[in-house]
């Protein structure tokens, strides 16, 4: 099958290249792909907010089937425009998609199905928010309500600070806002709970646990995500049940109540207290760095588990896995979250030499005359597989090592929690 993938970062390489593996996958497209994607398949420079552009080229190269990476296109309803064009396509639609484009209607599910999350209240305008912060404990959560690229969550110590969140988002930071959310805050440890479904059966797709935070330790800015790994460590049987009959079957459940029926990865992000699930967030999609931490560990074909999706038949597909850890760090240009510099030349491409459980994703990166320029905060990710995670880490980080690439910067210390 010729298949088109949507996306440009780590998780769309590691998505690539497990569709490549595939001996029923003939050619692939990346809608744009990175340097990475260029090496196994063919990347398009499109417009993604043009779908008619996308919808001619699909027909052109008769490209059967299509997988959308990040949230964006999917809240902004490429699946339901592809679909109205007989087009498969792998992805929530766009009523589903609101679990991620907008928290206030999350939240709203999670009240009327009982879901546990932290408390909350809307807001309308600044002066009802600023009300509300006279009779409030701190530390609160405010947050935007729409897509912020992992930017509209403002965790504040105090008052101040909150002003300010209320501030920026009501001045349209992040887009033209009617409300905003403002939050309990909740102490615990986070986890990523993944999920596949084909609108009627819903499987597990692993658990992972991510490193936001730009320095070592935890500290620093927010990032979309230093490294990851996978297992969690607070994944039980016990705790897993009460995250599918407490979160996850409530959630199908209302937006089946919706009309809705939920195609797609399920990412649910979790505040874990004392074995006790409680959903901080939902996301559309797999995360990133998670899903190139998940899918080396798939031993089944990722192709015949999209493609069931996609036919409804999940229910007769099975998922297996490696019983080993992995972890992944992504190395970064030096200056991010902030600024940084782009066409960097990453001079020791060749010096990298992958074992068999070594894997290396392009993320931000791209091709000029045969050489590697950076392109992005976030540019490679060095995954490995072990028995342990301290060897995943050792084994990353020699890579890293190899390529001795002057403008980058990782976390030496990912995985801390779960190695000595
Ligand atoms: P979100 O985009 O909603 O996942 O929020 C980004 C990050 O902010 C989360 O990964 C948490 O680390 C933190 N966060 C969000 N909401 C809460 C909350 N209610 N309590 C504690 N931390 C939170
Ligand atoms: N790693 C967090 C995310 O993908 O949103």
């Amino acid at each position: 099958m010729i298949i088109g993938i949507i996306g440009s970062g780590g998780r769309e390489h590691s998505i690539c290249l497990s569709l490549y593996k595939s001996k029923k996958v003939k050619k692939i497209f990346c809608f744009p792909g990175n340097a990475g994607t260029e090496n196994i398949a063919t990347n398009i420079k499109i417009n993604l907010s043009n779908f008619d552009e996308l919808k001619n080229f699909i027909f052109k190269e008769k490209i059967k089937m299509i997988i959308v990476g990040p949230e964006k296109p999917l809240v902004d309803g490429i699946v339901d425009f592809l679909e109205k064009n007989n087009i498969k396509v792998f992805g929530p639609n766009k009523i589903a998609s609101q679990l991620e484009g907008s928290k206030i209607f999350t939240k709203k599910l999670c009240e009327k199905y009982k879901i546990p999350t932290a408390k909350f209240g809307i807001f309308k305008s600044f002066e009802e928010a600023n009300d509300y912060l006279a009779k409030t404990k701190f530390p609160i959560v405010v947050k935007a309500d729409g897509l912020a690229s992992g930017k509209g969550v403002y965790v504040c110590e105090n008052k101040n600070q909150a002003i300010n969140a209320i501030e920026e988002i009501f001045k349209g930071k992040f887009g033209f806002a009617k409300n905003l959310l403002i939050e309990e805050f909740l102490q615990g440890e986070e986890m990523s709970y993944f999920l596949i479904s084909d609108g009627k059966t819903i499987k597990k797709f692993q658990t992972a646990q991510d490193h936001k935070r730009v320095l070592e330790g935890d500290k620093g800015k927010n990032t979309g995500g230093m490294g990851a790994y996978s297992p969690s460590r607070l994944i039980n049987n016990e705790l897993d049940k009460k995250i599918i009959t407490k979160i996850i079957n409530p959630t199908i459940k209302g937006l089946q109540d919706f009309g809705c029926n939920y195609k797609g990865f399920l990412y649910a992000g979790l505040m874990i207290i004392h074995n006790e699930p409680y959903l901080i967030e939902y996301n559309v999609r797999m995360g990133d760095p998670e899903c190139q931490t998940i899918l080396p560990k798939l031993k089944s074909d990722l192709f015949d588990i999209i493609n069931s999706c996609c036919s409804g038949n999940l229910s007769n597909t099975e998922i297996e896995w490696h019983n080993t850890k992995s972890l992944c760090i992504v190395l970064c240009s030096k200056g991010y979250p902030d600024n940084y510099e782009n066409n960097v030349l990453i001079e020791n491409m060749n010096q990298i030499k992958l074992r068999k459980n070594d894997y290396c994703y392009h993320a931000g990166t791209i091709k000029k005359e045969g050489k590697i320029y950076s392109n992005g905060g976030r540019v490679l990710n060095f995954v490995n597989l072990s028995d342990e995670f301290k060897d995943c880490r050792k084994n990353s980080i020699l890579l890293i090592n190899k390529l001795n690439w002057s403008n980058g910067f990782y976390r030496k210390d990912i995985g801390y929690k779960v190695i000595e």
